[in-house]
């Protein structure tokens, strides 16, 4: 909790509760120094608010936000060394750039010349030099968002926030700005705390993302860590574009996986404890997981079906087929021509398969 430890943000045992309502529970979480963290989680998760708290713009239910080892609880925001960007990106209209940049310096009192080297600073960073004497009303969606940005940059504080900054703008622009805060990040070197609902974006930009669910973190954990090994089923379905296929039916001892007409070795399969659980289960495979024609046959797991709907994406093609009843989907090049009806044979690794329990959905 202290700067000698590295631990730039410490939320500790953090319940926030709106009236009746409670949105965070007992949340725990530790941000290193410099560190990218992505909050990542579906509508109405809690991760606004999340960020809010560490913000101070709301006032928690119970629990303690150290940030630089210093307890910041009952902090105002100004006073906690934090920098913040909305979605939106609320510039004040009737101001240029640069006096959008400097107007919370101004009223801080920072000296002309400070603000004046803060702000070549951050311009120049963020590539906006030419606009600094133009008004809102004349830039663009993403030269207003690094406009945006700048403001939290030249106010030189240990820790960004930002909430879904790049939401509003279309694909392109923020794949443009995904990869523009990634280096900044770099150079800089801050702790970040990014809150988004694109998965992408949580790929790319993250040393850690947390995946929220209703008001609790599921998993914190290294993108590809989240990507291979979910340590449940709401994890393992919320990331993946095409989404991991499901399929249900039962473990028995052997390891064997068994659902109609099917039965996946499991021997290679790495559980997560020691004990060899039986019983109601999901087998999780990912598309691109699954091996097609003579690369399936050589699988640990291979079965034979038929071409159900073939989607094509441009960089490659995701083929349907059925496997024990269930769809299943599978990405091949898009050079291969398959087509409805088409014989097919896929396979698969059960060492890149994931397990959950029927139940709870925990992994197995
Ligand atoms: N001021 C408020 N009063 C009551 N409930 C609120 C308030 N603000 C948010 N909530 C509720 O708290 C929950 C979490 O909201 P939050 O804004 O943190 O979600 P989010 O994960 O940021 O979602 P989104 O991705 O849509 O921005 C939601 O169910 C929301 O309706
Ligand atoms: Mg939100």
């Amino acid at each position: 909790m202290t700067e000698a430890n590295g631990t730039s943000v410490s939320i500790q045992d953090l319940s926030l509760n709106f009236g009746a309502v409670s949105v965070l529970q007992t949340l725990n979480l530790d941000v290193a120094e410099g560190e990218f963290i992505v909050l990542l989680g579906p509508s109405g998760c809690g991760k606004s608010t999340l960020l809010n708290c560490i913000a101070g713009l709301l006032d928690i239910s119970e629990g303690r936000i150290f940030i630089k080892g210093k307890n910041v609880t009952w902090e105002e925001p100004k006073d906690r060394g934090i920098g913040m960007v909305f979605q939106s990106y609320a510039l004040y209209p009737q101001m240029t750039v640069e006096k959008n940049l400097s107007f919370g310096l101004r009223v801080a009192g920072v000296a002309r010349d400070e603000i004046a080297k803060r702000i070549a600073r951050a311009a120049e960073i963020l590539q906006i030099e030419p606009l600094l004497q133009r008004k809102p009303a004349a830039l663009s969606g993403g030269q207003r968002q690094r406009v945006a940005i700048g403001r939290a940059l030249v106010r030189d504080v240990d820790v960004f926030l930002f909430d879904e900054p790049l939401s509003n703008l279309d694909a392109k622009l923020r794949a443009e700005l995904r990869v523009e805060i990634k280096l900044l990040h770099r150079k800089l070197q801050n702790t970040m705390i990014y809150v988004t609902h694109d998965q992408i974006e949580a790929m790319t930009l993250a040393d850690r993302i947390a995946v929220m669910r209703g008001g609790i973190i599921q998993q914190l954990d290294a993108p590809q860590t989240i990507y291979n090994r979910p340590v449940n089923r709401f994890v393992a379905g919320f990331l993946g574009s095409p989404a991991m296929n499901f399929l249900d039916g039962q473990v028995e001892a052997g390891p064997v996986f068994k659902t109609d007409g099917v039965s996946v070795p499991l021997d290679r399969y790495v559980f997560d404890g020691t004990e060899r659980p039986t019983g109601a289960c999901v087998l999780g495979i990912r598309p691109e997981h699954i091996a097609f024609g003579d690369a399936a046959k050589s699988m640990p797991f291979s079965a034979s079906g038929s071409v159900e709907i073939v989607e094509p994406m441009g960089s490659d093609t995701l083929v349907w087929t059925k496997l024990g009843g269930r769809n299943l989907s599978f990405r091949v090049e898009a050079e291969r021509t398959l087509r409805p009806g088409d014989p097919v044979q896929i396979g698969f690794d059960p060492v890149r398969a994931s397990l959950f329990d029927a139940a709870t959905g925990n992994r197995l």
